[in-house]
């Protein structure tokens, strides 16, 4: 049996174990995921201990994401990009991070919810580490155009200017948008866990095709609730974005692609 964890504080409320126990006996890979409270001051010491112990690999979230990625000897280019990881893999005396958050919302879009980024206008809400993290696969996807809002335009623009390299992006603040389109909008603000809305004016939802919330289990959010009331045919939360992620790591781990529909669909909420 190979041992695998996830680590965060708190770590109670993780459906990481759930998620990787579907894909453990769907696949008949001989693994134990566990779930791991990271001391705040003691997640290096928790990782090398994991290690020594025989761990194969964890997953990373709050709080430990930036020292997860300081943690590690080598860094994907997407982990690099983002500056935080949520996936390491140790091999001998290394560790490797990776960061399947982004490239697991654009699973999510593009293959489940079936709407394609390809020549798409897209806006992106936020640019924290949610935000951060889904720049460099979205800019993959060659949309049209990437705007990404931010109340503090100064990290909008930081962020903008970083990833120019990697496709048509460009910074906002909120009140900018007033008046203009696109075609699916993107909440990867922390404010739907305070039960916060974006300051985002409300015709800009009008003529989207999908309204995406990246917090998941919080059914109908301030923001999901906007873009219903501005007619938006489709409405998802982050469930399948956690379930695709876990499902790269998976496959970087284990190398054999677990399937996701079954675990997305039980682990659906209605959106009500
Ligand atoms: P996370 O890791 O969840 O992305 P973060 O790095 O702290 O968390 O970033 C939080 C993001 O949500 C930021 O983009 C923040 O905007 P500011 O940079 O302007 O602070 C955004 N945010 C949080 N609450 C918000 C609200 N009520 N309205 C709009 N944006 C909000």
């Amino acid at each position: 049996t190979d041992r695998y964890a996830v680590i965060g504080n708190p770590i109670g409320h993780s459906k990481s174990p759930l998620i990787h126990g579907s894909f453990a006996a769907a696949t008949g890979q001989d693994i134990a995921y566990s779930a791991i409270e990271g001391p705040l001051d003691g997640f290096a010491d928790t990782v090398h201990a994991f290690r020594a112990a025989g761990g194969f690999g964890m997953n990373i979230t709050a709080p430990f994401k930036l020292q997860a990625f300081d943690l590690a000897t080598d860094r994907l280019e997407r982990a690099e990009l983002a500056g935080a990881t949520n996936a390491l893999k140790f091999e001998g005396s290394r560790i490797y991070a990776d960061n399947f958050d982004g490239v697991g919302l654009v699973n999510d879009i593009t293959r489940n919810l079936g709407v394609a980024m390809k020549g798409a206008r897209v806006l992106l809400l936020g640019a924290g580490g949610a935000a951060r993290g889904a720049l460099l696969p979205f800019l993959a996807q060659a949309p049209a155009e990437l705007v990404v809002a931010n109340r503090t335009m100064a990290t909008a623009a930081g962020l903008a200017g970083k990833f120019a390299a990697h496709g048509r992006v460009v910074a906002s603040g909120y009140a900018e948008l007033a008046g203009q389109r696109f075609d699916m909008v993107i909440n990867a603000t922390s404010a739907s866990l305070k039960a916060e809305l974006p300051p985002l004016p409300a015709e800009v939802l009008q003529g989207a095709g999908l309204a995406y919330e990246l917090v998941y289990g919080k059914g109908l959010t301030p923001f999901l609730r906007l873009a219903q009331n501005a007619g938006v045919p489709r409405l998802a939360d982050g469930v399948g974005m956690l379930v695709e992620q876990a499902a790269e790591a998976f496959v970087w781990w284990r190398g054999v692609r677990p399937d996701t529909r079954a675990v997305i669909d039980r682990m659906t909420i209605p959106l009500i």
